[in-house]
């Protein structure tokens, strides 16, 4: 489904120029569940904004289903990205002055009103549809902008430290829920995570140190949320 080939990326400029990316080849599949795991600096977010299409690479392509999205233009990009792929992110980014049925209808954008409704039902916060995001937990503000990504159909979810902000419980109920909610929707699954606990509840796992896979390999058996270490 996703194709990466051979990706590179430099920061800064003359004497402070450094790769960050030093040539990445991945293939990700239809309703993989992959995480994305390395030290603090290794890239891991880098390389997630470039297969999502948010930055783009120096050289190499990231083709989806064949259509290599490094080659198209800004406005193309966007409207990719609308299409394709969901974002969820250590903050929430969530609109404080719109309730929450508000927040994720933005995020449904070309997808149906039913649908949309449903998700929020799925994430647990039915009830809560008329409160304002200030009026929430972190772990129920996280729930939002999961359903808030998925509104839209998403063909491929992007999360980057998605319970970096939550404790324990909370990120283990968060988790819960992104994989029953891919059971449903059957959605594919990339994450980064410097929590190697998580690692464990994926299908396939990415291992970075600067800039570089040093090991990919599939877990037999996913753990669940509830039964990986914290
Ligand atoms: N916009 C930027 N301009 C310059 N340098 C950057 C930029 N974004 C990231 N970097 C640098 O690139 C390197 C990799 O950053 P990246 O955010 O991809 O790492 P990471 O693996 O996600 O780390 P963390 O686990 O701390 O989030 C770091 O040294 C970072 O300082
Ligand atoms: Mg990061």
């Amino acid at each position: 489904m996703i194709e990466i080939h051979d990706i590179t990326k430099w920061y800064g400029s003359g004497e402070s120029k450094f790769q960050v990316l030093k040539g990445i080849s991945l293939d990700i599949k239809e309703e993989d569940f992959v995480v994305i795991v390395g030290a603090s600096g290794s890239g891991k977010s880098t390389l997630l904004n470039i297969i999502s299409g948010l930055e783009r690479p120096d050289s190499g392509s990231v083709c989806y289903d064949q259509r290599d999205i490094t080659q198209l233009s800004d406005r193309e990009l966007t409207q990719f990205r609308k299409e394709n792929v969901g974002f969820i992110f250590q903050q929430y980014y969530l609109l404080p002055n719109m309730n929450i049925d508000k927040n994720v209808r933005m995020g449904a954008d070309l997808a149906d009103n039913q649908h949309y409704r449903q998700i929020i039902k799925d994430v647990g916060l039915g009830d809560k549809m008329r409160k304002l995001p200030g009026e929430l937990s972190g772990g129920e503000q996280q729930r939002v902008s999961v359903a808030r990504a998925l509104a839209k159909k998403p063909k491929v979810l992007f999360l980057d430290e998605p319970t970096g902000a939550l404790d324990e419980e909370t990120g283990r109920m968060v988790l819960n829920y992104i994989c029953m909610l891919q059971r449903e929707y059957h959605f594919t699954i990339v994450m980064v995570t410097h929590n190697l606990n998580i690692a464990e509840m994926a299908k396939t796992v990415i291992r970075m140190n600067s800039g570089k896979i040093t090991d990919t390999y599939k877990n037999e058996k996913q753990k669940t949320a509830y039964e990986i270490g914290w």
